[in-house]
């Protein structure tokens, strides 16, 4: 460990900088004994742009009692934060951004092990991805679910709550005065969504990587649990820079195994699924598209958490949080796989809650669905991949040969998908083109709106295809993150209103039911791809963003024998 004494600003005199730093930290009030203390940073991201983080100032200040009870010193340091409704044309664009922060400050600071504070989608991958390029050791922490609010009698949770009311107001079932009361009910404390969206589904990842605490998941952002955590993972953080527990020591082909079988046991969201990819591409490791369906097909869905079943984190909480989920998949699991405390995940689980809801986390006996909740599709359609949410869908809908009815844009589908002339069936297929990482930055825009005229007909679910993303809470039959994308000439780009178009999830494809020959006519007539920003950050996106299928990454982000 080298404190506070690493890395420092080059004066050309490296006794004088070292002088200079102490200087200056003495201005903080720190007694002179601790500074030469082991040096915990801690990446904190509040931002009033990010209510899932309001309380996170009090969870900084329970971590830095950790780091001092165990003789550390700890040192928190902003970044910037990612308020998933906040950031346009989406926060997925402004991922890689918070990683670079994270990792050029992990770096370029001195300290000997870090503490990654966050919670909101894009939030905690972007800490590991920026940590494990670091290469400091680091753990995660986050900031904890909300809980539920009431509306009329009824539990409210953002943010499936918020669909399902939105779905019933474009139907004409909920009237002006009804949705802006359930909008004051859907988040009414501090905290990540309610239900097992992209963040809780992060959240239960990085407990099965063994890069978070065992129990630091679910504990919700109010609970006193979520303070106890914070103290521990504090504490936690000087052993691990004691012990100088690097994160490639800790996450290895085996975990990433386990923390994909977690997202399939959970039904967790698809967008857990690009981040993993990224987070895990950071440390080389890679994704192979075979092997999740292999998982998938072998791991049966256990928890009922919505938007798949009924209830929401704080109930998985008290249910005896991921530990229960874990005890359940023990046999599906690498016991042996490394955390980040230093004990194998085998020696973590112990015996396993004395007590589980079984309405919330079901026995492996008699699970919620017997197969995973994610399939990775390929075919002419999708190359080099794309994915469903098996578990959110309408199993009726598994097997399916429609008409495709096409909409080039976002733009175009916010003119048109409300047309009352708008020719569309229940069995068609909607496709949206240009949504993908560069045509659009790959917002959550794939739970594509069932039609106006149909959805007031009462049509629930059509099968959807874009190279979008879609929002963790969200459901339906909706095909998304279709690689190559349309914007760099996919196949989706060639796609026509009026193709048949090939759905399978039993055979895990995608296919465009067109001739070769038709399809090159297409592509010598496509258009060349749009213009990205000129300058900045966007420019720098644009230019370098990799696939869905590598996790949407910058290329240069990634070791050489991934990119
Ligand atoms: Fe922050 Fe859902 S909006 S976790």
């Amino acid at each position: 460990m080298n404190g506070l004494d690493r890395g420092f600003a080059n004066y050309g005199d490296v006794a004088f900088s070292r002088f200079l730093r102490r200087s200056f930290l003495h201005a903080s009030g720190r007694s002179p004994e601790s500074l030469d203390r082991p040096v915990i940073g801690i990446a904190t991201s509040p931002s009033d742009f990010n209510p899932c983080h309001r309380a996170l100032p009090e969870l900084v200040t329970s971590v830095e009692r950790g780091i001092l009870s165990a003789g550390g010193l700890p040192m928190a340091f902003p970044t910037i934060s990612l308020g998933e409704s906040f950031l346009t044309p989406t926060s997925m664009v402004f991922r890689n951004l918070m990683a670079m922060d994270v990792e050029e400050m992990v770096r370029a600071q001195p300290m000997d092990a870090v503490v990654l504070v966050g919670g909101c989608d894009k939030t905690v991958p972007a800490q590991l991805m920026g940590a494990f390029s670091a290469g400091r050791p680091a753990i995660q922490l986050v900031t904890g679910p909300m809980s539920t609010g009431r509306y009329h009698g009824e539990r409210l949770g953002a943010c499936t709550d918020c669909r399902r009311f939105w779905a019933r107001y474009r139907a004409g079932e909920v009237d002006d005065v009804e949705i802006a009361e359930v909008e004051r009910n859907l988040a009414t404390t501090a905290g990540t969504c309610a239900v097992m969206g992209t963040a809780s589904t992060m959240a239960c990842i990085v407990e099965a990587l063994g890069m978070a605490l065992p129990g630091s998941a679910t504990a919700p952002a109010v609970h006193a649990d979520r303070l106890r955590v914070g103290e521990a993972t504090g504490a936690a953080a000087v052993e691990i820079a004691r012990a100088g527990r690097t994160p490639d020591q800790v996450v290895t082909p085996a975990s990433v195994r386990n923390a994909l079988r977690v997202l399939l046991a959970i039904g967790g969201s698809t967008n857990a699924l690009v981040h993993l990819t990224a987070v895990a591409g950071r440390l080389g490791l890679r994704i192979d598209p075979d092997e999740l369906n292999a998982l998938s097909d072998t791991t049966p869905v256990l928890v009922e958490l919505k938007p798949t079943g009924d209830h929401y984190m704080e109930d998985l909480h008290a249910s005896g949080g991921l530990a229960a989920v874990l005890h359940e998949l023990r046999d599906l699991l690498d016991l042996s796989a490394p955390t980040v405390t230093g004990k194998t995940l085998g020696d973590l689980l112990g015996e396993g809650p004395r007590w589980v809801d079984r309405s919330v986390v079901r026995p492996l006996s008699d699970p919620a669905r017997p197969v995973g909740g994610l399939v990775w599709l390929r075919g002419s359609l999708a190359p080099q991949g794309a994915v469903i949410k098996r578990s959110a869908a309408d199993p009726a809908l598994f097997e399916t040969t429609g008409r495709a009815v096409v909409f080039t844009s976002l733009e175009d589908l916010a003119a048109r998908i409300d047309d009352p002339d708008l020719d569309v069936t229940p069995d068609d297929v909607l496709v949206l083109q240009n949504a993908g990482p560069r045509g659009a930055g790959m917002p959550e825009a794939g739970y594509l709106p069932i039609p106006g005229k149909l959805a007031r007909a009462g049509v629930k679910d059509m099968v959807r295809i874009s190279d979008a993303r879609m929002s963790g809470t969200a459901y339906g039959t909706i095909v998304l993150h279709v690689t190559p994308e349309a914007a760099i000439g996919g196949p989706l780009a060639l796609v026509r209103t009026g193709d048949r178009i090939r759905l399978s999830v039993s055979e895990a494809r995608l296919d465009l039911l067109v001739d070769e020959a038709e399809l090159a006519r297409r592509r010598e007539a496509l258009p060349p791809p749009p213009p990205g920003p000129a300058t900045g950050y966007g420019r720098l996106f644009h230019e370098r963003v990799l696939g869905a299928d590598q996790g949407c990454d910058l290329d240069f982000c990634v070791p050489p024998a991934l990119s």
